[in-house]
């Protein structure tokens, strides 16, 4: 029992430390939250021990067959419960209330404008540069420390839930309609979302990887992402750019700058720069991206994405060339 109990409360103090917990919060949002949280954890809590006690005071004086009639003890003691609950709930009423307020704070500010469209099982990602244009990429979402960043959430197929429980609380995406949600990052670091909302075969296999960065160096990840691929002289990447153009692929993926330019799937520009693939189901390496292609189905069985048969040497190409795509 003792052993069972170490380990219970290792893996509750390891939960706290996590990238995906809202016991650690590293966002604004997420702190007011927290806050709110352990106060109700405390009332409510405080609450449950007085029922206990009330009960075991009521077993013990039932137990000395008290006479029947008025009693006063009792009626003192209900009066001062009624009283604590009305107080436990004002007091919690007004907490929510409050934490309610701060969070629309955030609307008040200027932020930067990104754009999160919800698919089965991958997350469309679009930030809108100054120039009102769009910067595209997918499943792995950037924050600059310390600003708000305006969420934008939409849906291109069935009801999805986000949520980056280190950051802010969660929101639905909902098709033919578009909410909005305020993230304000406060420490940096890599967190992890993840799809909150059932909505199909591959709902676990549908996560987020998340960098609060550094807004100098997220200015310079952003630029990055706006240019196109770059071009490349190497006649192994070459082979892999036309297989990837000529073949299927390249009809539901965009690879900017190439005849690439399918908008069904998921941006393919930079995916050598992000750090999973699948949205979140594999780590990306050359293997994983050759197993991916080969076989998708196995990998995450109902995807959309079909297997393309390739020769091996054009697969290895193919993937050769995503994974040099900084
Ligand atoms: Cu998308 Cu669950």
């Amino acid at each position: 029992v003792k052993r069972a109990l170490a380990v219970f409360a290792c893996l509750l103090l390891a939960a706290c430390q996590g990238a995906q917990t809202p016991l650690a919060p590293a966002g604004e949002e997420a702190g007011h939250i927290f806050s709110l949280f352990t106060l109700m954890l405390w009332v409510c809590g405080g609450m449950y021990l007085l029922v206990l006690a009330f009960l075991a005071g009521a077993i013990w004086r039932a137990r000395r067959k008290l006479a029947a009639g008025s009693d006063r003890g009792l009626q003192r003691g209900l009066t001062v419960w009624t009283g604590l609950i009305v107080v436990g709930l004002s007091v919690l009423i007004t907490a929510s209330f409050l934490v309610d307020r701060s969070l629309a704070e955030a609307r008040r500010r200027e932020a930067l404008v990104v754009r999160v469209t919800g698919h089965q099982w991958w997350w469309r990602i679009e930030y809108r540069a100054a120039d009102g244009s769009w910067i595209e990429t997918a499943n792995e979402l950037h924050l600059p420390r310390g600003r708000t960043a305006r969420v934008e959430l939409r849906a291109a197929d069935v009801i999805h839930s986000f949520w980056i429980p280190n950051v802010a609380g969660k929101m639905d995406l909902i098709p033919g309609r578009a909410n909005t949600l305020d993230l304000t990052p406060r420490r940096e670091g890599w967190f992890r979302g993840q799809c909150a909302e059932f909505c199909g075969a591959q709902h676990a296999h549908m996560t987020l990887d998340v960098k609060v960065e550094d807004p100098a160096q997220f200015s310079t990840w952003l630029a990055r992402q706006a240019a196109p691929a770059a071009t490349t002289a190497d006649p192994v990447l070459a082979r892999g750019l036309a297989v990837l153009a000529s073949q299927p692929c390249g009809q539901c993926h965009r690879v900017r700058g190439t005849p690439a330019a399918g908008r069904i799937g998921p941006d393919l520009t930079h995916i050598g720069d992000r750090r999973s693939v699948a949205a979140g189901t594999l780590p990306l390496t050359r293997a994983s991206l050759q197993g991916w292609i080969a076989q998708p189905q196995a990998l995450k069985p109902g995807v959309n994405m079909p297997a393309v048969p390739l020769e091996p040497a054009d697969a290895d190409a193919v993937a050769r060339y995503l994974e040099q795509l900084k």
